[in-house]
């Protein structure tokens, strides 16, 4: 299938490793160019060499940065302009978990709702007005379960990206922008097999309760479907939230 993405421009955020490194590395695949964003330097770089080592060409450029920081937005387009022009596609998936008990502190639920909400909230908020520009546009939050299990200040975060996210498409769908999001299960990544589910047969016990397909994910069964909905081909797609997580998610609304 031709995606018909050559020569798009890519934001990936939370590159450097798991989902947001797959869905990069497919970009790649199909021509995009990529600018790569996570903290941490060493594991962004190394993303960045394999990258251009295999489509052997200098398509994709690390910007280590820390979304939460106030300037992270102008840091990254700017970044994105000085390498390729303005973004036609960003992908939020910097995130993570934040398990914790029913009476966490402020400073807890401001660090979690800021990661998992307001960071992308405001760089999708900035880089909106550039895709206008062009009539055309692309964003993909990577969200989460909204099915508590306990108090977890990334279900609230991310319930809120998706309510954010579905009224956000409906004003800007007449700009030829589509914001959709995609709502991971259990796919194998350093959070699901190390902080999640660091134990085997627990993590067993919770495939065989909770995961009908039985077996967690790769992080590529969730990149193909980002790549799809980052396509000129997924234009009648916008406002959803769409799970891939082996059959998990167990309530029909
Ligand atoms: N894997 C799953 O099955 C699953 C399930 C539910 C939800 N999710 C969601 O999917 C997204 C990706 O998760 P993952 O499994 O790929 O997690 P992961 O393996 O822990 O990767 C998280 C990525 O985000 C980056 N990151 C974290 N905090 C950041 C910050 N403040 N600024 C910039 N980058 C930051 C990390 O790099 P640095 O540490 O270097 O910054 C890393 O690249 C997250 O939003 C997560 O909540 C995943």
């Amino acid at each position: 299938m031709n995606y018909k993405l050559k020569n798009k421009n890519c934001i990936v955020t939370g590159a450097s490793q798991g989902l947001g490194k797959a869905m990069a590395v497919l970009l790649a695949q199909e021509g995009c160019n990529l600018i790569l964003v996570s903290r941490r330097p060493k594991p962004l770089k190394i993303v960045e060499k394999r990258i251009n080592a295999k489509i052997k060409k200098k398509i994709a450029f690390a910007l280590p940065y820390d979304v939460t920081k106030k300037d992270a937005p102008k840091k990254i387009i700017d970044f994105c302009k000085k390498k390729f022009g303005t973004p036609d596609i960003l992908i939020n998936s910097a995130g993570g978990s934040r398990p914790t008990t029913w009476d966490a502190t402020e400073a807890q639920w401001e660090e979690g709702m800021m990661l998992n909400f307001t960071a992308l909230r405001k760089l999708t908020t900035e880089i909106i007005p550039l895709m206008q520009k062009k009539k055309w546009g692309r964003v993909i939050n990577i969200t989460g379960s909204v099915e508590p299990r306990e108090v977890n200040i990334a279900n609230a975060a991310k319930s809120a990206v998706h309510a954010w996210a579905k009224g956000l498409s409906r004003v800007v769908a007449k700009d030829g922008i589509t914001v959709n999001s995609i709502s991971p299960g259990r796919l194998k990544t350093e959070q699901i097999l190390k902080r999640r589910h660091p134990n085997v047969n627990e993590r067993k016990k919770f495939i065989k309760e909770n995961i009908p397909v039985g077996y967690f994910g790769e992080p590529e069964d969730l990149g193909h479907l980002a790549v799809f909905l980052a396509s000129p081909i997924a234009r009648y797609i916008t406002g959803e939230l769409i799970h891939v997580d082996g059959g998990m998610k167990r309530f029909a609304h």
